[in-house]
C-alpha cells in the first residue's frame, strides 16, 4: 500500500461510517467488559437485525471513553448532532436507546444515565494519545486509518531523514512515559548514532504499578497508535525489528496487537517494503509472566532474550548494547503513543501544551476515594486540585482529601498543603514523589500513611528478584518495621533503624526497583511523621485501619 493507496483507505472508511444516520458505540476495553459490556454491544446488534435498521444504524466496538468505573460505556453519534454518552447501560436500556436515538422518541427515564461532555471529567482533559480511543474501533485497521492513522508513517517514510525525526522527537519536548522521564529524542538520537548492524526497537507495556491501566488501556483501545509510533522509531533509529512486550494479565492487549500487527502487515504498512518505501519494520509481541522487576529495562530485554528477568547493571546501556548485544531503542508503550501526533501536527504544536520543561499530556488511572474515578489525559501542569476536585468531582461522601499518591511502589505522597502542586515532572520530584507511569491513588482520611507505606513495602518484598542483597534483604526487614509500627510493637528506635534502612537499600541497590521502595516510606515520613509516632507512642492509629492486638505494652 502506498499513501495515496492510504488515503483511499481512510475515504471508503469515512463513508462506510456516514452512511449510517446513527453510529452506536460500545466501549470493550476491559473494565467495560468485565461489568457486562459484551451483552450490550450484542443486544444492540440483535435489535438492530430485528427491527431492520441495519441500513441507517451500526453498533460497533470501541476503546476506553475513560469513567471506566462507570460502565457499560456506550455513545451514540447521531449524524449532525452532539454526540450522547451513556453510562452504566443495561441490556434494558438497549430498546429505549434506540426509540430516543432512532426513533426520535421522548425517553424522560434515560436523562439520569447521560453523562453531558460539559462536566469537568471531559472538559478538563486534553486528549492527544487517547484521541482515537472511544471513538475508532481497535479491532478494524479501516478504522483507524479513517482517523489518521498511518498517515505519520507515510510522511516520515517519504518527507523526512532519520535525523529530521529524531530532532523533531526532541523539539516537541517529549520525554519518556515509563517514570522517569528522560527525553525521547535524546535517546532515540542516541540509538541512532550508535554503530551496529541491527538495531532493536522496543515497546515496555509490562505496566507492573498495582492499579494503574494506562498502557493497558491505550494498547486494548488504539493498538496502531503504539504500533505506528514503534515504527516511526524504527525508521528514525534505522532498526528493522521491533517487540512489544505485555505481560500475560493483559490477554485482551495482546490479542489486539496480534490482530492489529496482522492487519497492518496485510495492508502493507509494517512488515517488508512499508507503505511502499525501502523500510522495512517487522514487529513480534513477547508475553511477560508478570513480574514487576520485568518491566525494568534490562531485566526486561533478558526476559525477551529468554533469559531469567533480572536486571544487569548499566552501562552498557540499552543504546549501546542492548538485545542480543545490539543497539536497542525502549520506550513505554504510552511514548511511543504521543509519536505520530508529533509528526502529524508539529514539534511546536506538542510543546504548546503542558509546562516549561514537561511538554504535552499525561495518562493518569484515577483510584481511589474520588466521586469519579477511570482513565484520564491531562495537559502536564494541571493541578492535583483540578484532578482531585474538578474531573474527580472530590472526595467521595464529602470526607476529607488526605494525600494522593503518585508513581506506585517508586513514588511518594502529596498531602493536602500541597493540593495546587501542579502535575509535572519537576514539582513532584520537590515534594520526593515522582510522575511514575500515571497511578495516581486518592485517599482520604480513612487511610493510614504507616499502613499505605506497608502494602507499598510489600509489594516490593515480594516483587524484589533476589539478585541483590540490599534489596532482598532490606525489603523485608523495612517490611517487618512497618509492621511493627502498625501493630504497636515497635519503638522509636525502629523509625530511626528503618530511616537508615531506607538509605542504605536506595543507596546500594542495583536496579531501580530497590533504589526507589524506599520511596513511599520517606514520603510518608516526610508529611506524616506524627502518624508513624502515634502508632508507636500511644498505640493509636488516626485513621482507624491498624489494630493494635500485638501492641507491646511500653511506650518508648
Ligand atoms: C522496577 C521497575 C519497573 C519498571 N516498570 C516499567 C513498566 O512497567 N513500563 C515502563 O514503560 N517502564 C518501566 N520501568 C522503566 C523502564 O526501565 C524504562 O526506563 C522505560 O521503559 C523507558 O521508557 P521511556 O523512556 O519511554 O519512559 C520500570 C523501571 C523499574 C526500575
Ligand atoms: S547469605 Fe544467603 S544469599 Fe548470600 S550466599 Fe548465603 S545463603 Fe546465599
Ligand atoms: S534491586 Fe531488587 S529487583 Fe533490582 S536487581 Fe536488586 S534484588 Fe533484584
Ligand atoms: S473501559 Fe469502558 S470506559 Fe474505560
Amino acid at each position: 500500500m502506498n499513501r495515496i493507496e492510504l488515503k483511499a483507505m481512510a475515504q471508503v472508511e469515512q463513508e462506510r461510517q456516514a452512511k449510517f444516520r446513527c453510529r452506536i458505540l460500545c466501549c470493550m476495553s476491559t473494565p467495560c467488559i468485565s461489568s457486562g459490556a459484551s451483552k450490550i454491544l450484542a443486544a444492540f446488534a440483535d435489535a438492530i437485525t430485528a427491527e431492520g435498521l441495519a441500513a441507517e444504524v451500526e453498533a460497533a466496538t470501541s476503546g476506553c471513553m475513560g469513567p471506566c468505573s462507570r460502565g457499560p460505556m456506550v455513545t451514540i453519534k447521531n449524524r449532525g448532532e452532539a454526540d450522547v454518552i451513556y453510562e452504566r447501560v443495561t441490556p434494558e436500556m438497549v430498546a429505549p436507546i434506540l426509540n430516543r436515538h432512532v426513533r426520535g422518541q421522548t425517553v424522560p427515564s434515560l436523562d439520569a444515565r447521560i453523562l453531558s461532555h460539559d462536566i469537568p471529567f471531559f472538559a478538563k482533559q486534553e486528549k492527544v494519545v487517547l484521541a482515537g480511543s472511544g471513538d475508532i474501533d481497535p479491532e478494524r485497521l479501516e478504522s483507524c486509518v479513517a482517523a489518521g492513522g498511518y498517515e505519520a508513517l507515510g510522511q516520515v517514510l517519504r518527507e523526512m531523514t532519520p535525523s529530521d525525526v529524531c530532532v523533531e522527537i526532541l523539539r516537541s519536548g517529549l520525554r519518556g512515559r515509563g517514570g522517569a522521564g528522560y527525553p525521547t529524542g535524546f535517546k532515540w538520537q542516541r540509538v541512532q548514532k550508535a554503530t551496529g548492524d541491527r538495531k532493536y526497537v522496543v515497546a515496555n507495556g509490562d505496566e507492573g504499578d498495582p492499579g494503574a491501566y494506562m498502557d493497558r488501556t491505550l494498547m486494548e483501545s488504539d493498538p496502531h497508535r503504539v504500533l505506528e509510533g514503534m515504527a516511526v522509531a524504527g525508521y528514525a533509529v534505522g532498526a528493522d525489528r521491533g517487540y512489544i512486550y505485555v505481560r500475560r494479565e493483559y490477554p485482551l492487549a495482546a490479542k489486539r496487537l496480534e490482530k492489529a500487527i496482522t492487519q497492518a502487515e496485510r495492508a502493507g504498512l509494517l512488515g517488508n517494503r512499508a507503505l511502499d518505501s525501502p523500510f522495512n519494520f517487522r514487529i513480534d509481541i513477547r508475553m511477560g509472566a508478570g513480574a514487576f522487576v520485568c518491566g525494568e529495562e534490562t531485566a526486561l530485554m533478558q526476559s525477551i532474550m529468554g533469559r531469567r528477568g533480572q536486571p544487569v547493571p548499566r552501562p552498557p546501556y540499552p543504546a549501546q548494547q542492548g538485545l542480543w548485544g545490539a543497539p536497542t531503542l525502549i520506550n513505554n508503550v504510552e511514548t511511543f503513543g504521543n509519536v505520530a501526533m508529533i509528526i502529524n501536527r508539529g514539534a511546536e504544536w506538542y510543546a504548546g501544551l503542558g509546562t516549561e520543561k514537561s511538554k504535552g499530556t499525561k495518562i493518569f488511572a484515577l483510584a481511589g476515594k474520588t466521586v469519579n474515578t477511570g482513565l484520564i489525559e491531562v495537559p502536564m501542569g494541571i493541578t492535583l486540585r483540578e484532578i482531585v476536585y474538578d474531573i474527580g468531582g472530590g472526595i467521595q461522601d464529602g470526607r476529607a482529601f488526605k494525600a494522593a499518591q503518585t508513581g506506585g511502589p517508586s513514588g511518594g505522597c502529596i498531602p493536602a498543603d500541597n493540593l495546587d502542586t501542579p502535575m509535572d515532572y519537576e514539582a513532584l520530584a520537590a515534594l520526593g514523589s515522582i510522575m511514575g507511569s500515571g497511578g495516581l491513588i486518592v485517599m482520604d482520611d480513612t487511610s493510614c500513611m504507616p499502613d499505605v507505606a506497608r502494602f507499598f513495602m510489600a509489594f516490593c518484598m515480594d516483587e524484589s528478584c533476589g539478585k541483590c542483597g540490599p534489596c532482598r534483604g532490606g525489603t523485608v526487614q523495612m517490611h517487618r518495621i512497618l509492621t511493627r509500627i502498625t501493630e504497636g510493637a515497635a519503638t522509636m528506635k525502629d523509625l530511626e533503624n528503618l530511616e537508615e534502612l531506607c538509605g542504605m537499600v536506595k543507596d546500594t541497590s542495583l536496579c531501580g526497583l530497590g533504589q526507589t521502595a524506599p520511596n513511599p516510606i520517606l514520603s510518608t515520613l516526610r508529611f506524616f511523621r506524627d502518624e508513624y509516632e502515634v502508632h508507636i507512642r500511644d498505640h493509636h492509629c488516626p485513621a482507624g485501619v491498624c489494630r493494635f492486638d500485638n501492641a507491646v505494652s511500653r511506650a518508648i
